[in-house]
This record gives C-alpha cells, sequence and structure tokens, in this order.
C-alpha cells in the first residue's frame, strides 16, 4: 500500500481520545511528533507540519505529519503529508519548511537516504526535495533532490545536511540550511534560487566555533525590529557559558546580516529558552506583521513521558517575538485570550510562614495564570502544580541569588527512564524590579514568560489528568496579585469562525516566509 495512506490510515485508527491530550497546544494524533516543519499560513490557514513517526512512540523514519489552525489554539488533524517513499527519502522525510508559490503550497524538506555499499560500508546522503500541495495533498517534484549533495561545497559532510527554511527576498527565494564541516563543527549555509529547482551556494552566514555544541540544526533567519536574527538548534553543548545549559538548545544570534556576502556579523547570543524541553525552533511572519515562533517542547537528551502514554512529544506554544533593546522577547500571542474562561482575579494576596497555601479558584490543569509580586522579604517562593510524593513541579524563586530553581519528579516513567533534567536553574537578569511570572499550563507541559518574555522557560511534566492543584509558599513573607485563566480552545474556534477569516487578509501574502 502507498505510505502516505498506509500512514494516515494507522493515525486514524489508532488515534488517541483527544481529552487525553495537552487542550491548546499541538500534539500527534498517535505515536512520536519531533520538530515543527512547514509553520505557514497558506489559503487561510495556519499550517503545521511535524516530524512524525505514527507506528509508535519513539522516532522512527520520518513522515511529515500535518495538522491547521485559525487561532493557533486549536487544532485540527489533517493526513500525513509526506512519508519516506521514494529511493533519496527512503530512510526519512527530514525538517523544512514552506512558502506560497504562485497559489500553490510548497514544501521544502530534507530527503535522508542511507546507503549500502558492502556489508561494511555505509553512508547517508542528506539532500534538499520539494513537494507542491494544495493544503491536504502534496507530490513530490520529479526534479527532485533540488540541492543534491553535489552542491554541497568542498569540505562538508554529505550526511549531516538538512533542515532548509526558505522565503522570498528581492524576487529571489532563499534559504538557510544547516550542515556540518569536516571539523565536526555545524555552519548555516545560504543558497538562492529563482525558480525554487535551480539554487546556487552563496556562503555559509556563520558557523559553531564549539561554544554552542557542534552540529547546528534546524536554522531560521529573519529581520525583527532592526536587526537581523538567526536563531540555530544547538546538538551536545558541554560547559555550557551562564544562562545556557549543556545538552541541545536553541540560540538566537542577534546582529546585522551583509546580504551580498551572505554573512552575519553577530552582535549578542542569548538562549532561546533557558528549559532542557526546547529545540528546533521555527517562524512564520503573519499578514499583520508577527513574527511568531514554535517549537517541538522537548529535546534529544530528555525521555521522561509515562510509559502508558501512546503520543510522544507536543510543540510549544507560538510565540509573538520582538526584539528590544537587544535581546529577543517572546510572548504567548494574543489569539490565547480568545480562549480565556473562568476568571480568577485575587489581589494582595499574602503567603508567609513556610504553609503551603492554596487561593481559592486557582487550580487547574490547561491555564493561563500570571503572578505578580508586588512585595517581598522572603528567602525564597514557591508554587507548585500538581504536587505530591510521587509527582509535580515546583518552581523556587531565590531573590537573594536572582534565580528560579525548577524542580519536577516524575510519573508514571518506565523503570529505563531517566530524568537529566530534573533540577534546572533559570537566571534572572539584573533588575529593581520584582518578578512577574506567566504560567502557561497544559496537562503535560508548563511554560513560564518572565518579565513579560524577556526570559522563558519551558518544561514537561506528567500528572494524572485530574491532579490540578496548585501551592504557595515562602520562607519570608510574600505578597501578590493573582490572575488565572482557564483555555478553551472551541471558544477561540467559535470566535474565529465569527469574524473575518484569514482567507481574505492573506490575498497577497504569496512568497511570506
Ligand atoms: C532536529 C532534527 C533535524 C532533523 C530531524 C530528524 O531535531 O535532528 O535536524 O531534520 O530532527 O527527525
Amino acid at each position: 500500500m502507498d505510505k502516505k495512506i498506509e500512514a494516515t490510515q494507522f493515525q486514524e485508527t489508532h488515534r488517541v481520545d483527544r481529552r487525553t491530550r495537552p487542550v491548546y497546544h499541538a500534539t500527534p494524533p498517535t505515536g512520536w511528533m519531533n520538530d515543527p516543519n512547514g509553520f505557514s499560513i497558506y489559503d487561510g490557514k495556519i499550517h503545521l507540519f511535524y516530524q512524525y513517526h505514527p507506528y509508535k512512540d519513539i522516532w522512527g523514519p520520518m513522515h511529515w505529519g500535518h495538522c491547521t489552525s485559525t487561532d493557533y489554539v486549536s487544532w485540527d488533524d489533517l493526513p500525513v503529508a509526506l512519508a519516506p517513499d521514494v529511493e533519496y527519502d527512503a530512510s526519512g522525510c527530514f525538517s523544512g519548511s514552506a512558502l506560497t508559490v504562485d497559489g500553490r503550497h510548497a514544501l521544502v524538506y530534507t530527503g535522508c537516504e542511507e546507503r549500502e555499499h558492502d556489508e561494511t560500508v555505509q553512508s547517508v546522503n542528506q539532500q534538499q526535495c520539494l513537494a507542491y500541495g494544495d493544503g491536504v495533498d502534496y507530490i513530490k517534484r520529479t526534479c527532485n533532490p533540488i540541492i543534491p549533495i553535489s552542491q554541497l561545497p568542498e569540505g562538508y559532510q554529505a550526511n549531516d545536511f538538512r533542515d532548509p527554511k526558505v522565503w522570498e527576498q528581492d524576487g529571489l527565494y532563499l534559504m538557510v540550511a544547516a550542515a556540518k564541516d569536516n571539523d565536526g563543527f555545524g555552519h548555516v549555509l545560504m543558497y538562492d534560487s529563482e525558480d525554487l529547482e535551480n539554487w546556487k551556494f552563496r556562503s555559509s552566514v556563520t558557523s559553531s566555533d564549539g561554544t554552542y555544541g557542534d552540529m547546528w540544526e534546524c536554522p531560521d533567519l529573519f529581520r525583527l525590529d532592526g536587526s537581523d536574527v538567526l536563531t540555530v538548534s544547538c546538538m551536545n553543548v558541554k560547559n555550557s557559558p551562564r544562562g545556557f545549559h549543556d545538552g541541545f538548545g536553541v540560540i538566537a544570534c542577534l546582529g546585522d546580516m551583509d546580504w551580498d556576502s551572505g554573512t552575519l556579523d553577530i552582535k549578542a547570543i542569548q538562549a532561546v529558552d533557558q528549559g532542557a524541553d526546547f529545540y528546533a525552533t521555527q517562524s512564520l511572519l503573519t499578514p499583520d506583521g508577527r513574527r511568531i515562533m514554535i517549537a517541538w517542547m522537548q529535546a534529544w537528551h530528555n525521555f521522561i513521558k509515562p510509559s502508558h502514554q501512546k503520543w510522544h512529544g507536543m510543540m510549544t506554544f507560538p510565540r509573538e517575538l520582538s526584539v528590544v533593546d537587544g535581546r529577543l522577547i517572546q510572548k504567548p500571542v494574543r489569539e490565547l485570550e480568545q480562549a480565556y474562561t473562568n476568571k480568577v482575579r485575587e489581589e494582595n494576596i499574602e503567603v508567609s510562614g513556610g504553609a503551603e497555601i492554596e487561593v481559592p479558584g486557582v487550580h487547574g490543569r490547561a491555564i493561563d495564570m500570571t503572578i505578580d509580586i508586588i512585595e517581598a522579604d522572603c528567602k525564597s517562593f514557591a508554587i507548585s502544580f500538581d504536587e505530591a510524593p510521587d509527582r509535580g513541579m515546583r518552581f523556587t524563586w531565590i531573590p537573594k541569588e536572582n534565580r528560579i530553581v525548577c524542580n519536577r519528579i516524575l510519573w508514571g516513567a518506565s523503570e529505563h527512564t531517566t530524568d537529566l533534567y530534573a533540577e534546572q536553574t533559570i537566571l534572572l537578569p539584573e533588575s529593581d524590579s520584582l518578578p512577574k511570572l506567566r504560567f502557561l499550563v497544559d496537562r503535560a507541559s508548563v511554560e513560564l514568560f518572565i518579565n513579560d518574555g524577556v526570559t522563558v522557560f519551558s518544561s514537561t511534566f506528567y500528572a494524572p489528568l485530574e491532579a490540578d492543584s496548585i501551592m504557595f509558599s515562602a520562607d519570608g513573607t510574600v505578597r501578590m496579585n493573582i490572575e488565572k485563566h482557564d483555555i478553551d480552545p472551541e471558544k477561540a474556534r467559535s470566535i474565529r469562525e465569527r469574524t473575518v477569516s484569514l482567507n481574505e487578509k492573506t490575498e497577497d501574502q504569496a512568497g511570506i516566509n
């Protein structure tokens, strides 16, 4: 049977009950999900594809799963868009991007092909490929691969050349893709094309010197608020600089592009998210000019999901980006407010004396909650989600050290699971103001936006669905205001259906990356 149909049928017959998956974050219908791919607006809808192995809850031959939304909050699953079914992508349809070309939806992805030369010698080719579709069905081009390894300049490795991000600029298509040089360092390569099928190598935009890992994956490059911003996902970071963590993580390089030479003059580098469950970012530009980024809310070191759970991996909630004072700022997309219900607001609440307290009405597993600390005279202040002896997620602010410590206790994991990130630290920037903590909680994750998105931290955690307590305690005294909203995606969907369709707004947007 056709591999795409087979995968779609499997997805339909093994679909996990929607009520047991996160409420407003994109998740796979069944099986394994990693990187977001082809995040784009096409034909009036937000399209999100993703690295997908429907058959198991672990990574395997990569397909492109597909879902759409009109509000970033409620997601509809679609048939599988790409399956590894031709020679040049037989080992997997790896990550890539999407754009609109002459009314068609173009997917640019990496075909991964393992070759066996004899019993002992194997090689892997990663080459860039193209498919066109109508928003549901996608057909691979017969001219694939559009960038074969023969177009990889001298000095780079054929087995690490992937994750094309393509956009249109000044009448040309530009691409950045990840590559590894023969010394083992990651580069961001740039290519250009007039027709999306014939490409010319332009430059190495920048490369790793080992400070932020070896290979770099999933590059994305865009202009924002007067800066050029390059994001890359770094593999195998060791002895990480302050504010970054070892393992896998995403950095943003802010600077100025010289488009003639195709190189980036980097002025500042920051960790995009201080949590370990954050990788493979990709962004889109909305018709109203917002740059929105999404990421896989997991990374390659961490596999902590409960063994009974048949879906694995989720996306972050999409974030609106801006650059302020040379720093990348992230906020949850404003459409989330359309899904608010059950507002609770309590002011001037005192937490003191070490005892754990609950605040009436403040609980839930699919919420947006902001805690504004208005007075603090304490050694520490803690917020715990769903805490019990065998599970929970606790954030402890230690004012003197200007950091928040995040502890999670695993629940339901198999005996093979280890959590390398059971304790993580969030460093806060020097500031005279008290922290404002905005938590997005959605059944299996917490994303924390500190001081309006200056610092962000994402983490998965698992607990029984009915566990919804939130407790506060302070070693000393803290006064705070709280505002909490439950999230109901169906509310966002119905508001969206009643208002202007994205379709009308996007008519002139063909080609936007
Ligand atoms: C990043 C990544 C990409 C690759 C994909 C394979 O997480 O390793 O570089 O295309 O995942 O699934």
